[in-house]
C-alpha cells in the first residue's frame, strides 16, 4: 500500500509541521482582520487569539502525527520534493498502487459540494516528479492537459497524429478516478508550421479542421467529461477575434467545430473558452452574444470557461462574476473556471500572499454559490512549472502550491471555503 497525504508527502520533516500551521493561521489571521471593519478592540483580540491558539494546537498535533507516519513512510518510499526526480523511469509514480489521501484535500472537500476542482498537467512532470503525481492524485478529481491536446502537439504533421503524450495524461486521471477536460479544439494559437504555412483554399481549411475535430475528439470517445471547443475567439475590445480560422474559414468555424465535435462525441460536454470575460465587461457582453446567438441556432453547445488568468493589480468583481454565471445559467450552460491563477507582481510579500488567497477564496465561494458553476480548474500546480514568469516577466506565484508542492495561504482559503469554515 503506498500512504501518501496531499501537500505534505516527500519533505515533510517534523518541524516543517509547525512552520506549516503557523502559516495557515497567519492566513487566519488576516481573514479575521479583514472580515472586520472596525479595528478590533482587546476583546476581538482575546477571543481571535484564543480561537487560534486551540486551532493551533489541534493542528500541530494533528500534524505531528501525520508527520511521523509520513516520515518513516518517506524514509522507506525516498520521495522527493517538487523538484524533477532522476533517473525518471525508475522513479514514476505507479499510478496502480493503492493510494490513501488526507481527507482534509481539495478534492474529498469539493466531492460533498459535487463539484470537480481541477488542474492543468504536464505529462513529463507526471512520469518524473512523484510529489507532482501526487499531489495531483490526492489534491484534485479533474485534469486538463496544458498543451498536450493542443494542435501542434496531437496534430504535428497533415496525415499525422501523435496522442502518445495527452494519453499518458488520461491514463493517469482514469486510473486515478478523475475526470478530464481536453484543451482545445481550435485555437489560433499552437498551431503546427504545416498548417499556417500552407496555401488552403477555404474547403480545404474546413476539411482539414473536421478531420481534425472528428479524429482527436473521436480518439477519445466516452473519455472527456468537457472539451474547450473553440477557445478565444474574441479579442479584447469585444469584437471577433482576427484569427487564421477566422481569415481562412469565416465566422462560421466557431458552429462548424461545435457540431462536428457533437457529432465525434456526443456525450461530452461542448465548452466556449475564454479570458478576459469573466465579469461584466464588452468581453463578457460579446461572448454571451455570441453564445445566445449559436444556442438560437440550434448549435450544440453546453457550457462556458471563464478561465480566470487573475493579476492582484486586477481582478474582476465577484458581484459580477456572479451576474455573469447567473446569466450564461438563465441560457441553460454549465460554467467552468477553467485557468485560475493569480500572479503576483514582485517582490512576492506575505501580505501579497494572503491577498491572493482572498481572490481566489472569493472566486470559489462565487463559484459554489452558482447553480451551474462546476467545476473549478487551477492553470497549473506549482508555481515552479507555471507558465506565469516566462509570459509576465516580474511576476509569479501564482498559483496555490509554493516551488516546492508545499501549500501557500490560498490553498487553506479553497479547503476553507469548501469546508464552510
Ligand atoms: O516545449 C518547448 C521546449 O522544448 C522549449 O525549450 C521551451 C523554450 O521556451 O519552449 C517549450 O514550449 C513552450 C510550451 O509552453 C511548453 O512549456 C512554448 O514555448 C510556450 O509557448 C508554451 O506556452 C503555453 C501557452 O499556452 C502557449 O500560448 C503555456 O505552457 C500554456 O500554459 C498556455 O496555456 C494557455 C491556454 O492554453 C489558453 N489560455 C491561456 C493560457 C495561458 O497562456
Amino acid at each position: 500500500m503506498n500512504l501518501v497525504t496531499n501537500h505534505h508527502l516527500g519533505t515533510v520533516i517534523l518541524f516543517k509541521c509547525e512552520k506549516q500551521q503557523l502559516k495557515r493561521l497567519s492566513a487566519r489571521k488576516g481573514k479575521i482582520a479583514l472580515l472586520t471593519t472596525e479595528p478590533p478592540d482587546k476583546h476581538d483580540r482575546l477571543l481571535a487569539g484564543a480561537f487560534l491558539f486551540e486551532r493551533r494546537r489541534r493542528e500541530v498535533k494533528k500534524c505531528l502525527l501525520v508527520g511521523m507516519v509520513l516520515t518513516l513512510f518517506i524514509s522507506l518510499a525516498g520521495v522527493t520534493g517538487c523538484v524533477e526526480a532522476r533517473p525518471p523511469a525508475e522513479e514514476a509514480a505507479p499510478a496502480e498502487e493503492e493510494t490513501v489521501c488526507i481527507d482534509t484535500s481539495l478534492r474529498s472537500l469539493a466531492q460533498v459540494h459535487n463539484m470537480q476542482v481541477g488542474a492543468a498537467v504536464q505529462a513529463g512532470l507526471l512520469a518524473t516528479n512523484p510529489r507532482y503525481a501526487e499531489t495531483l492524485r490526492c489534491e484534485f478529481s479533474m485534469l486538463v492537459p496544458e498543451n498536450a491536446m493542443k494542435f501542434e502537439h496531437v496534430h504535428p504533421g497533415r496525415d499525422r497524429y501523435d496522442f502518445s503524450t495527452a494519453d499518458a495524461i488520461v491514463d493517469f486521471a482514469e486510473a486515478n478516478g478523475m475526470q478530464v477536460r481536453g484543451h482545445t479544439l481550435v485555437w489560433h494559437s499552437q498551431l503546427p508550421d504545416w498548417l499556417t504555412e500552407g496555401n488552403w483554399t477555404r474547403d480545404e481549411l474546413i476539411k482539414i479542421l473536421q478531420e481534425h475535430i472528428m479524429t482527436v475528439v473521436g480518439h477519445y470517445q466516452g473519455r472527456i467529461v468537457a472539451w474547450d471547443v473553440v477557445n478565444e475567439a474574441v479579442d479584447d475590445g469585444g469584437s471577433l477575434r482576427d484569427t487564421f480560422w477566422l481569415q481562412g474559414i469565416g465566422e462560421d468555424y466557431i458552429k462548424l467545430a461545435f457540431c462536428w465535435a457533437h457529432e465525434a462525441d456526443p456525450e461530452a460536454l461542448l465548452f466556449y473558452n475564454d479570458y478576459g470575460g469573466e465579469g461584466l465587461e464588452p468581453k463578457s457582453d460579446t461572448i454571451y452574444e455570441l453564445i445566445q446567438s449559436l444556442l438560437d441556432e440550434g448549435v450544440p453547445i453546453h457550457g462556458v470557461g471563464l478561465q480566470m488568468h487573475l493579476s492582484l493589480d486586477s481582478y474582476p468583481k465577484a458581484q459580477d462574476v456572479a451576474t455573469n454565471l447567473n446569466r450564461l445559467s438563465v441560457l441553460g450552460l454549465e460554467a467552468h473556471i477553467t485557468e485560475m491563477d493569480v500572479r503576483i507582481q514582485q517582490p512576492v510579500t506575505e501580505e501579497k500572499l494572503n491577498e491572493q488567497a482572498y481572490v481566489y477564496r472569493d472566486i470559489l465561494q462565487v463559484c459554489l454559490s452558482a447553480q451551474n458553476c462546476k467545476a473549478f480548474v487551477l492553470w497549473g500546480v506549482t508555481d515552479r512549472y507555471s507558465w506565469i514568469p516566462l509570459f509576465f516577466p516580474g511576476y509569479q506565484a501564482a498559483l496555490i502550491f509554493d516551488e516546492n508542492c508545499d501549500p501557500k495561504p490560498a490553498y487553506y482559503a479553497l479547503t476553507d471555503v469548501l469546508a464552510g469554515h
